[in-house]
């Protein structure tokens, strides 16, 4: 079975004192080995809910999540962990050096790998441009990195981990326009690399994705359409790649 990830009939219901949200239901969804997927929908249509089952922040309150085969309930929490790289709406960088954030995601990386990590995401040119390059300090707000910068630090911290897949969870709904699109190219160029889900309420056509998953506004209605054709053909994987090692962990 050549799935990396399989939703089986999943619910989720929230249960507070007086309320029951039913924030996803009956979600089916296979997702193959260095498939690039894009989750959208509108605000409170699960998304969210979605990432956080996978990543085992919460159970499903009904149905199977499968993660390279394994049903995800018999992965203990660091293995559930392992398998996923997120890159947040809004990064967060701590006062320390940039290598110091980079280690935060995986604190035995080599030097090596911090910089073909950098490399990927296509900011080691920005990086070496700073003062003290990898050792230039960032302030508590990450003070000198822009937006869409800190984005694709965000993603080389993600690759850091080795991870199986990568979940962007609405990763350039912060940036302008033109930014957002230059990130979008760095994405596109990880795709077939690592398996990808890329969350967002508007899915930006320059997106190169094998398949679109749509979730509500009703939580119950979900389509998964067929790859886009043009799309998939259009595709191009740059030469220069450093893959993002996805084999080597366990
Ligand atoms: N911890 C929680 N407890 C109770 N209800 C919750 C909780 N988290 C989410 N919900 C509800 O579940 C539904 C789905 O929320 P979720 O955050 O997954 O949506 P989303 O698609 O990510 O939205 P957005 O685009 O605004 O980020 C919403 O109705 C929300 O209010
Ligand atoms: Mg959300």
């Amino acid at each position: 079975m050549n799935t990396m990830i399989r939703l089986e009939g999943v619910d989720k219901v929230y249960r507070t004192d007086r309320i029951e949200t039913v924030a996803l239901s009956n979600i089916n969804l296979d997702v193959k080995p260095g498939e690039f997927v894009s989750v959208m929908g509108p605000s409170g249509c699960g998304k969210s809910t979605l990432a956080k089952l996978l990543q085992g922040f919460y159970l499903p309150t009904h149905g199977a999540i499968r993660l390279d085969g394994v049903d995800a309930r018999h992965l203990s929490a660091n293995e559930l962990r392992s398998y996923f790289g997120v890159v947040p709406q809004e990064t967060v960088l701590f006062s320390g050096t940039v290598r110091d954030n980079l280690l935060l995601a995986n604190p035995t990386a080599s030097f090596e790998e911090i910089v073909a990590a950098c490399k990927v995401a296509q900011i080691h040119e920005v990086i070496e441009r700073l003062p003290k390059g990898y050792d230039s300090e960032l302030g508590e707000r990450g003070t000198g990195l822009s937006g869409g910068q800190k984005q694709r630090l965000a993603i080389a911290r993600a690759l850091l981990k080795h991870p199986k897949i990568l979940i962007f969870d609405e990763a350039i709904a912060n940036l302008d326009a033109s930014t957002a699109e230059e990130f979008i190219r760095t994405v596109n160029t990880l795709h077939g690399h690592v398996t990808i889900l890329f969350i967002t309420h508007a899915l930006p056509r320059s997106l190169q994705v094998d398949q679109v998953v749509r979730l509500g506004p009703k939580p119950e209605v979900l389509t998964a359409v067929p790859p886009n054709r043009e799309q998939a053909k259009s595709r191009t994987i740059t030469d220069s790649i450093e893959p993002p090692h996805s084999e080597s962990s366990n």
